[in-house]
């Protein structure tokens, strides 16, 4: 359990679901962790869970004066910054002709430009602490392949994955001892999934048809990515930057099988 052994850690969306399940993990293996997010009573149980290595604070990713309390906070409490999981994320359905433009701003607003921001305070935050570090920002498969009815999401997670390999490499250029990473989860059954679950009827009627497209058969957990977190966080990954990591039980290594009978 000394994986992170001296390293600090900033997580957003760290109250709920996969930002909660990170946040514990990082904890588990050593790390002080900076838990963030807007929901204050979710973050501090976390905090809770967690114990005397974790404290919150209130983070609006998409509000910049938010990210420059936070890292001050990181390095006023903990003494540095090492590595931060841009975790945070919202997502809603509907057709591209009735995309809603508040809806569409306010999803650009916190999947890309508070993931661009966590980037930025991030590098510049790890920078001082003088030993390198890691960035982990969490987009979906959605990032990567096209959804019908998800077209604002798919935007800012596509967004998300580029963002990553160019600040992956500007900071490689820039010899910063950096790495950026992006994880791309297939579904994972948490809190965001509601409003889906709500519209299907059924959480297990939701599950059913989701894990059709997961070739492993189950939905991931937020403990399978908060592992894949874990392990890019970790100096194991030293040689890994500016890659598309799936979690994804292979939902997008291929098409189903249709040449022979079944
Ligand atoms: N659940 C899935 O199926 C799935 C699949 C692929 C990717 N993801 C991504 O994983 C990430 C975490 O999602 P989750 O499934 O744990 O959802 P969740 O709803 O359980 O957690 C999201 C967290 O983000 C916080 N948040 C929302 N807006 C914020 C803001 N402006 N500033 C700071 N925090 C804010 C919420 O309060 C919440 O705690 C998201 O980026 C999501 O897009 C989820």
């Amino acid at each position: 359990m000394t994986r992170l052994t001296g390293k600090v850690a900033l997580v957003t969306g760290g109250a709920s679901g996969i930002g909660r399940a990170a946040c514990e993990r990082l904890a588990q293996e050593g790390a002080r962790v900076l838990v963030t997010d807007i929901n204050q009573p979710g973050g501090i149980a976390t905090v809770e869970s967690i114990g005397k290595s974790a404290i919150f604070q209130f983070l609006d990713v998409s509000q910049e004066s938010d990210w420059v309390a936070a890292v001050e906070q990181a390095i006023t409490s903990f003494g540095r910054l090492d590595i931060v999981v841009n975790c945070a994320g919202i997502g809603f359905s509907c057709h591209a002709e009735e995309i809603e433009l508040t809806a569409w701003n306010q999803i650009v607003a916190v999947n890309l430009t508070g993931t661009m921001l966590g980037c930025k305070h991030g590098i510049r935050a790890i920078k001082q602490s003088d030993g390198g570090g890691s960035i982990i920002n969490i987009s979906s498969v959605g990032g990567l392949l096209g959804t019908s009815d998800l077209a604002a999401y798919c935007a800012t997670k596509g967004g998300v994955t580029l963002l990553t390999k160019a600040v992956a490499l500007d900071c490689a250029e820039l010899d910063y001892g950096i790495r950026c990473n992006s994880i791309h989860p297939t579904y994972v059954d948490t809190e965001m999934l509601d409003p889906v679950a709500e519209m299907i009827g059924s959480r297990e009627q939701m599950v059913s048809t989701m894990v059709r497209n997961v070739p492993l058969g189950r939905l991931a957990t937020a403990q399978d990515i908060a592992n894949s977190v874990l392990f890019l966080a970790s100096d194991e990954a030293a040689m890994i930057t500016g890659t598309s990591f799936l979690v994804d039980g292979g939902t997008t290594a291929g098409m189903p099988a249709c040449h022979s009978a079944q």
